[in-house]
């Protein structure tokens, strides 16, 4: 009897050909202004003590209470798959004193994620993200360049139609002003033991409760926009001023909440408009009391998670990726043993030239032969029997055309 077959768990998002390159060519997208802005590459582990996520990204968010994958390892620690990437970035900047040297310290990262959530197109239970963190500068400037740098990486894919929403959480004094009042609103409120636990952890967490009946209680609420300080005042202004000189558009949102718990002044959302209920194709903001949260120095810090998958469904969506820049350049079908050796040899010097080339192997006939060239999607192919090397000449065939042309092999780069 054949042995039962075994699935992938359920939730998680995997890629293989021929979407996988897509996949990839999104992600690079998104990885590249980060490194042209001198964002530096940090890869941690996927899994770390329970401890920094419960004290860094907050027991009252969804993410911490009900989303991690934790479990006891062979030496009884309690140990979580990493459910975001910030709070990790934070650790190893402690941990390596990056925070000793030049400052700002600018990471990018990218990698796979894990939130036990209810699956859905767009949610996954495993994810991928890329993320940049700017740590130990409070310069408006940089909230602004952050940002900056999500928008070209959306832009590079192709991406047009999403917005940008972005507000201020304040520093502490506005935090504290606001809190005051927007407890007493929700004193008033009707509302059940559950909802009242979270509120007293985080009255925030209020705004972002997703039925009805709690959003239209919170209606009338206080919002923090209204309470900023001076200081957070002028930090905010001068973002968007930023935002302004470099042409990207905003739609201010003061009801936006985060996720996660660290977020302090600056905060951002980008969505996209074709994506249904998972339409944050990423976010982030500033997080200046995560670090001493953390046992470290006192440093403010800035930074992104997009998100990989949603950025790729939204690409589809728009029908943005031409997945024929994804295939071979030249497909090579060698006739005889002389021919497999010459083509060797004419495919490492043509990879050598940053082309990419494939070598129909097997010794299949002509006929099948044509036909993995064709499924391949290259652009050209090449027939080379005992005339073709005699000659050391070929017919170079555009497989979208039809169209053929003798090639010396010598010229074969320069052809293609
Ligand atoms: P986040 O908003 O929780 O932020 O996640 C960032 C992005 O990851 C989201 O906008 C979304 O595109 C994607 N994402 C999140 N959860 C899922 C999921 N279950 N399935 C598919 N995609 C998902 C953070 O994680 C922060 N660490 C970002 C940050 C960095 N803030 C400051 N620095």
């Amino acid at each position: 009897m054949a042995k039962a077959k075994i699935q992938a768990p359920k939730g998680v998002s995997e890629y293989v050909p021929p979407r996988s390159a897509a996949f990839e060519f999104v992600r690079e997208a998104l990885i590249t202004p980060a490194r042209k802005a001198g964002y530096q590459m940090i890869e941690l582990p996927v899994f770390e003590d329970t401890e920094l996520f419960t004290r860094g990204v907050g027991e009252s968010t969804d993410v911490v209470s009900k989303e991690m994958y934790t479990f006891e390892d062979r030496g009884g620690r309690s140990i979580t798959l990493r459910p975001e990437g910030t709070a990790g970035v934070m650790r190893a900047v402690i941990e390596h004193g990056l925070d000793r040297g030049q400052l700002p310290s600018k990471l990018w990262y990218s990698g796979a994620f894990f939130r036990a959530e209810r699956p859905q197109a767009g949610r996954y239970r495993q994810f991928y993200q890329v993320g940049i963190e700017a740590i130990g500068l409070d310069d408006p400037a940089i909230d602004a360049e952050v940002i900056a740098i999500a928008d070209a990486g959306f832009k590079a894919i192709g991406l047009r139609k999403y917005r940008l929403d972005i507000t201020s959480l304040g520093d502490a004094q506005s935090r504290a002003a606001h809190r005051v009042d927007l407890v007493k609103y929700i004193a008033g409120l009707n509302l059940d033991e559950a909802t009242q636990l979270r509120a007293a952890l985080n009255p925030l967490r209020l705004f972002d409760d997703k039925r009805p009946e709690i959003q239209k209680a919170m209606q009338d609420a206080p919002l923090l926009l209204d309470y900023l300080s001076e200081n957070s005042k002028k930090h905010f202004d001068q973002v968007k001023t930023y935002l302004d000189v470099l042409g990207i558009s905003y739609t201010l949102n003061p009801r936006m909440v985060r996720g996660l718990d660290y977020y302090t002044g600056t905060t951002f959302e980008f969505v996209h408009e074709l994506l249904g209920a998972q339409s944050g194709i990423g976010g982030g903001g500033r997080y200046d009391g995560l670090m001493s949260e953390l046992g470290g120095q006192e440093l403010s810090g800035i930074g992104f998670g997009l998100g990989v998958d949603r950025a790729l469904l939204a690409a589809e969506a728009e029908e943005v990726i031409d997945s024929q820049s994804f295939v071979s350049d030249l497909f090579i079908i060698p006739l005889g043993e002389a021919a497999k050796q010459k083509a060797l040899t004419i495919a490492a010097t043509i990879r050598a030239a940053g082309k990419t080339v494939e070598i129909a192997f097997g010794d299949r006939a002509l006929k099948g032969a044509m036909k993995g060239a064709d499924k391949s999607g290259a652009r050209y192919v090449v027939v080379l029997g005992d005339s073709e090397i005699a000659s050391a000449t070929v017919e170079l065939k555009e497989m979208k055309s039809g169209a053929t042309s003798s090639v010396k092999i010598d010229s074969l780069i320069s052809a293609l």
